[in-house]
């Protein structure tokens, strides 16, 4: 396969990771980076031997980029991936995919009409630890799936983020930024969400920021920072989350998938590796540890360019993120209305990996 050219737009924080990690995949080659800012657009560049970088412009104009990784700020992840479907590219999304429903249907809707996929992350859920838990549940190792769980509490990213505004607007707090890698795990495992009812609010109008050269100014705080959850999913199970960046108790990568005849540990679905432990009558039946091997941030694009080859769907597909969306609005609604929100649209569940697929080797 010839590699795809791809063009990053949003050259903070996360682009260090998606930057180190699309070098070492074959199936791809980044040729240029974007951002607001042009200075750190070349400084990520340069320090990734990437010869174009500027504006955003710069990214979509460029003849050889094929796949646009969207890597900027929540509330700029629509009107990014907008403008490159506009431009006839292929889009792979930071999450979440949007920040309200209708401008997420919309973008998804005028992809589709152009020819072109809008896939988004979380990728860490096409991670080998994420994978060989979803297998296992597929293959019935603890029977057909009845509930599951998922913590992820702590005090919040203001405490390592350098600018961690955008954590606490519209499409942050930890039901937009983390809630994501728990509920897309949970949809491909137990099926669509029909119905939330979830509780939860505030502990703080304003946080300060606690790292970086701002250290010590002060934020608004616009979304709930806690949030109970109760999903029912179609097929009759039910999962029960609980998200919060108001606990003083640092708890994540929680996620267990409970059969009629076991329980499945998910390793942490922000992480690509784990231990995977199936547990059997309060006993440990098997537990296997899974290194990530060279997968990180950016499998998404690779399953995403492989499709594009092979003239599949990918599995991070932005129908399941909108679906993802539609869930953790209905978390918010539910939590402002306090009363049941049913959830209406129903997302295409992708398939487990092969075990042995591996985006370090070249599709052929
Ligand atoms: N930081 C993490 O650990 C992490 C992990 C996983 C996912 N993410 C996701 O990645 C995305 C980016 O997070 P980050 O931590 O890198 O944020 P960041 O604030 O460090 O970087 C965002 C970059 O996007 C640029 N930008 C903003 N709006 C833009 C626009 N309209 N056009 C072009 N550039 C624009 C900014 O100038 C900035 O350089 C978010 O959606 C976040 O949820 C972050």
């Amino acid at each position: 396969m010839t590699p795809v050219g791809v063009g990053v737009v949003g050259a903070g924080n996360i682009s260090t990771q998606y930057l180190t990690n699309l070098a070492t995949y074959p199936d791809v080659r980044v040729v240029a980076v974007g951002d607001l800012d042009t200075e750190r657009a070349a400084t990520q560049a340069e320090a990734f031997g990437v010869s174009c970088h500027g504006g955003v412009e710069a990214v979509l104009t460029h003849p050889d980029v094929q796949v646009v990784v969207n890597l900027t700020v929540p509330a700029a992840h629509v009107e990014l991936s907008t403008r490159a479907v506009r431009a006839g590219r292929h889009v792979w999304s930071e999450k979440p995919l949007g920040l309200d429903r209708a401008a997420a249907r919309a973008l998804l809707d005028e992809a589709a009409a152009a020819g072109v996929r809008v896939c988004c992350a979380p990728d860490t859920v096409l991670g080998p630890g994420v994978q060989a838990s979803l297998r296992a549940l597929a293959a019935g190792e603890v029977g057909p799936p009845l509930a599951a769980l998922a913590i992820l509490q702590g005090p919040g990213p203001d405490a390592w983020h350098p600018s961690p505004e955008f954590f606490y607007r519209a499409g942050g707090g930890p039901v937009f930024d983390m809630g994501p890698y728990y509920l897309t795990a949970l949809v491909c495992g137990l099926g669509p969400v029909v119905q939330v009812v979830a509780a939860g609010g505030r502990a703080r109008e304003v946080r300060p920021i606690l790292a970086g050269p701002r250290a010590g100014e002060e934020m608004d705080v616009e979304v709930p920072t806690t949030a109970n959850v109760l999903l029912r999913h179609a097929g009759g199970a039910s999962s029960v989350c609980l998200f919060s960046f108001d606990s003083g108790l640092a708890r994540s990568g929680v996620l267990e998938f409970q059969g009629v005849e076991g329980t499945v540990v998910v390793p942490d679905p922000n992480d690509f590796g784990g231990t995977v432990a199936t547990h059997v009558g309060g006993e440990l039946a098997r537990a296997v540890d899974i290194a990530p091997a060279g997968r990180g941030r950016g499998i998404g694009v690779i399953d995403l360019v492989r499709s594009l080859a092979a003239g599949t769907r990918p599995r991070a597909d932005g129908e399941l993120a909108y679906h993802v969306l539609d869930v953790m609005l209905a978390v918010e609604e539910s939590i402002a209305s306090g009363l049941p929100v049913n959830v209406a649209s129903v997302p295409p569940i992708p398939e487990p990996l092969p075990d042995d697929w591996n985006p370090l080797v070249a599709a052929t």
